[in-house]
């Protein structure tokens, strides 16, 4: 079904970053008791890339973003929001948004972090769109970036080997249309959130903390959220399984992605799939997905695509994009 006209969010270009250093699953495992096969296995992860110390979370956000603007054919000056999502930001505050603003030289518009952990990008998106959509914004940088290297325990084997550093972007327009953001949906259940959390913060230890996970259950609680949050947004866009293009899933683990997939009865080739070459990096992996398809050349023009990501809180959520 095509969507009528309205005032919608568009994406005008999309950009991701990586930090200089890709580390494989052969070099992890000379410092990490753990095996490439077993990560391979167990999460389909081959590589990740890790921050060097220059490297931050603003600075990938930053080359990400300039990126975007590049392929939108707009310059950062045209820009009157900056949504950035991020559970590594640079410092606790300021908001790290500001950060890649000044970088950018578009100081005086909004500028402001969303924390959504793995399901960032989501919120931050429906954010932003909805912004869009009420007339209060016109042109919008939308960003996910993470060093989660650096909260990471580099003595759990169970976490360290699944996490990587990166950044993606994504400009959105309002324009009267019948493409752009169709429908988004999210949710959130703090009864878990002690399944996927950090231990430490600013308000409780005064420390950053390490990443800590219940894997398994993590797992068993992602399949069914997101395949019931991609099935909700699709139906409040008016559309149909069979007429999805590309599903740009949170890279978290492969199973995962090919679980989601079997329980919607959904062809595994149209599900974009980059955790090999990125590992799991949080609210960066769906732009960094979606630009990596977008450069290839799979997402093409009027594709159909739904974005979906779940991950600490627990948090989650789909949207739906005429691209
Ligand atoms: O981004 C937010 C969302 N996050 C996720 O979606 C993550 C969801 N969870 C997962 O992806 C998977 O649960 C994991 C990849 C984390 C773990 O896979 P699993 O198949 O659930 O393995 P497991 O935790 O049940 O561990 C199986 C075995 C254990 O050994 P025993 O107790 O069976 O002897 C672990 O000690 O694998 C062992 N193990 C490892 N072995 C080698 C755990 N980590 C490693 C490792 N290398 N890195």
């Amino acid at each position: 079904m095509s969507a009528v006209t309205a005032r919608r969010a568009v994406i005008k270009g999309t950009g991701s970053a990586l930090p200089r250093t890709k580390v494989s699953n052969a070099d992890l495992a000379q410092k990490v008791d753990t095996t490439d096969e077993w990560i391979v296995e167990r999460t389909g992860i081959k590589f990740r890339h890790i921050a060097e110390d220059d490297e931050t979370t603003s600075s990938l956000a930053t080359e990400a973003a300039r990126r975007a603007l590049e392929a939108s054919g707009m310059a950062a000056q045209d820009i009157d929001l900056i949504v950035l999502a991020t559970a590594t930001p640079d410092q606790t505050f300021p908001a790290t948004a500001t950060t890649v603003q000044d970088q950018l030289g578009c100081n005086g518009c909004v500028a402001f972090d969303v924390a959504a952990v793995c399901s960032g990008f989501l919120y931050a998106l429906s954010v932003a769109e909805s912004m869009i959509r009420a007339g209060s914004a016109q042109n919008a940088i939308v960003i996910g970036a993470e060093t989660f290297s650096r909260i990471l325990d580099w003595e759990d084997r169970t976490t360290c080997v699944l996490f990587g550093d990166g950044a993606g972007a994504i400009i959105l327009s309002g324009e009267e249309t019948d493409k752009g953001v169709l429908s988004t949906r999210l949710h959130a259940d703090g009864e878990h959130n002690q399944l996927l959390y950090v231990d430490g913060g600013a308000g409780t230890t005064g420390t950053v903390g390490k990443l800590r996970m219940k894997g398994r259950e993590v797992f068993r609680h992602a399949v069914v959220n997101l395949s019931s949050v991609l099935k909700e947004a699709l139906d409040a866009a008016g559309e149909d399984m069979d007429n999805i293009d590309w599903v740009v899933p949170h890279q978290a683990n492969a199973r995962i992605l090919d679980a989601t997939a079997k329980k919607l009865k959904l062809a595994p080739e149209k599900v974009i799939k980059t955790v090999d070459q990125h590992a799991n990096t949080s609210a960066a992996s769906v732009p960094l997905a979606l630009d990596t398809a977008v450069r290839d050349g799979r997402v093409k023009a009027g594709d159909l695509l739904v974005l979906e990501a779940m991950g600490g809180g627990f948090t989650w959520g789909a949207s739906v994009i005429r691209y």
